[in-house]
């Protein structure tokens, strides 16, 4: 694999042309070795020795364009259900692949669906407060254990309860099973319980049911998905030169054999509301291990910084028609597109020598946060210093002597990212009240050069999370958080909602410093004015 410091040159536009001729010999490679076929026989043979346990027990989405349709049809007859009581308010409670998937589902068919993964108490507050008379809660986890899951269920039971409502009557769940949440749904009589295929993955789950019910009962037509996977599928398992899977896993393979660690991804009118973050997890959670892999960066338009700009270390990739100068582009329909992504990955996966089905890093930051929360107080300690509204906590040496800005910090945190690196933001914040945060992206690659990503936390924990820790080690990480005005205990729990979001910050920012990656911690006493007091300081950086 080549080095950072060996990467060749290269220059805008012929770069693309050469990434296809560079993925030429690799198509033919996986041509010869029958990967396209093999794949869709569900072959657990084909990333090698170590990873063919996990394999052999996680290709069962190849074939969901068949074994979903009956799941189909129970979703469809518990819809009709609901609605004749005017159940028709669909909150999901799913963190990863069991949230991202039905998002996407829901907001490209413009049905509402209020989508739970976070553990911001403004945000879930904001949620109970929605018509709770006529709320079904769609509880998703495969494992039955994720906390931020577990914590939405407890909290809503005991909302539905302290209205008079039945909440059993109410919960709807979907899981692996045998989940310590099947045996709690059982237990509780909860309305129903999906069973998904176990064999299916959750970042490869699309079009189980994690995808499919909770889409699925805010009002999604199912069958339109089903049935374009259903018209890929022949296609993807064939071993020929012109398989959409075989071509974009030959060049994001070729890309990262020539040095492109990361892969850019702008929407160029596909109409498909929010495939980048789904496809953001999709790649970095199945290649982000053993030092190597790549770094989505979902950009918001193929003119934002970081898409297209002759840097060496990235490949641009459209969803939708290709802009000009950027040969690799995909596009479909959403069953048909994700399931040409999952096969491609998978691929890639093969390429890099890494088993894509596991996420062996992210289990870290889940324990440091735990140990945060069994202590007797989760304390972030003093702050290096004060700006206006916001507390900046630093490590040991990221910052110069008489820092005392934000915009010296910045400074700082820029200067130490290393060649080819990347800054990644992760905001554990309201990502709908603080949604302008959003806006740090572009305005960070814009002032710092520096290929940039936005994640809101603690959903990317369960997304590009795994690459930060696991993936190439040359990121720098800006963290935020705000301050509770309104928080909420987690029932049954010694902690409330605002310590676990404080906790897993802590906790994931814990990790990534003992991995030697520098972090910066900006906390907002008032959130409002903390942001607008950062955007500004961003302005500011390198004029
Ligand atoms: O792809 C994965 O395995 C993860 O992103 C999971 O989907 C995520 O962590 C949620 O897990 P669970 O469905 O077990 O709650």
């Amino acid at each position: 694999m080549t080095q950072p410091d060996e990467r060749p040159e290269q220059v805008a536009g012929t770069a693309q042309e050469r990434l296809m001729a560079e993925a030429t010999p690799l198509i033919e490679q996986l041509i010869g070795d029958k990967v396209a076929s093999g794949l869709f026989a569900q072959n657990p043979t084909l990333w090698g020795p170590e990873a063919e346990p996990e394999a052999s027990i996680r290709l069962g989405w190849t074939a969901l364009h068949e074994t979903s349709v009956p799941v189909v049809h129970e979703i469809e007859a518990l819809r009709e259900e609901l609605r004749a009581e005017g159940l028709d308010r669909v909150v999901l409670a799913g963190m990863g692949g069991s949230s991202l998937a039905p998002e996407v589902i829901a907001n490209t068919a413009g049905v509402p669906l209020v989508v739970l993964d976070t553990t911001d108490p403004g945000q879930v507050a904001d949620a109970l407060e929605g018509d709770l008379s006529r709320t079904v809660l769609v509880v998703s986890s495969k494992s039955g254990s994720t906390v931020e899951t577990d914590s939405h269920r407890r909290i809503f039971e005991e909302a539905f309860a302290a209205a008079g409502i039945d909440a059993a009557s109410r919960m709807i769940v979907v899981t692996d099973p045998g989940s310590p949440l099947e045996k709690t749904a059982t237990e509780a009589g909860y309305r129903k319980v999906f069973r998904a295929d176990p064999n299916v993955g959750g970042r490869y789950s699309a079009l189980t049911a994690f995808g499919l019910v909770p889409s699925g009962l805010a009002g999604a037509d199912l069958r339109p998905l089903l049935d374009d996977a259903h018209s890929s599928a022949p296609k993807l398992g064939s071993d020929v030169e012109d398989n959409p899977a075989l071509v974009l896993a030959a060049a994001l393979g070729a890309a990262h054999i020539g040095g492109a660690e990361k892969v850019v991804l702008a929407d160029t009118g596909s109409g498909i509301s929010g495939f980048g973050e789904w496809a953001e997890q999709l790649i970095a959670e199945s290649t982000g291990k053993n030092g190597t892999g790549l770094l989505p960066v979902s950009v918001e338009s193929p003119e934002a910084p970081g898409f297209a700009d002759a840097r060496s270390d990235a490949t641009p990739v459209a969803i939708g028609p290709p802009p000009q100068g950027v040969l690799l582009a995909t596009e479909g329909t959403v069953g048909g597109l994700m399931l040409v992504w999952e096969a491609a990955i998978a691929i890639v996966g093969r390429l890099l020598g890494i088993n894509p089905f596991d996420q062996p890093d992210v289990e870290a930051a889940k324990k440091a946060a735990r140990a945060l929360l069994d202590g007797p107080a989760v304390d972030p300690g003093a702050p290096s210093f004060v700006d206006g509204p916001v507390e900046v906590y630093a490590p040991a040496g990221l910052l110069p002597d008489g820092a005392a800005t934000l915009g010296d910090a910045l400074t700082a945190l820029q200067g130490a990212v290393p060649e080819f690196g990347y800054l990644s933001v992760q905001a554990y914040l309201d990502r709908i009240a603080d949604a302008s945060a959003i806006v740090l992206r572009p305005e960070l690659a814009r002032r710092t050069g520096v290929q940039t990503t936005f994640g809101w936390g603690p959903r990317f924990l369960h997304s590009t999370g795994q690459y930060h820790k696991g993936g190439h080690q040359n990121g720098v990480f800006l963290q935020l958080t705000g301050a509770v005005t309104q928080d909420l205990q987690v029932p049954g729990r010694p902690y409330t909602l605002g310590t676990l979001q404080l906790a897993q910050a802590l906790g994931d920012g814990q990790v990534l410093l003992e991995r030697g990656r520098p972090v910066l911690r900006l906390n907002f006493t008032d959130r409002a004015a903390g942001l607008a007091h950062l955007v500004k300081a961003v302005q500011e950086v390198g004029s």
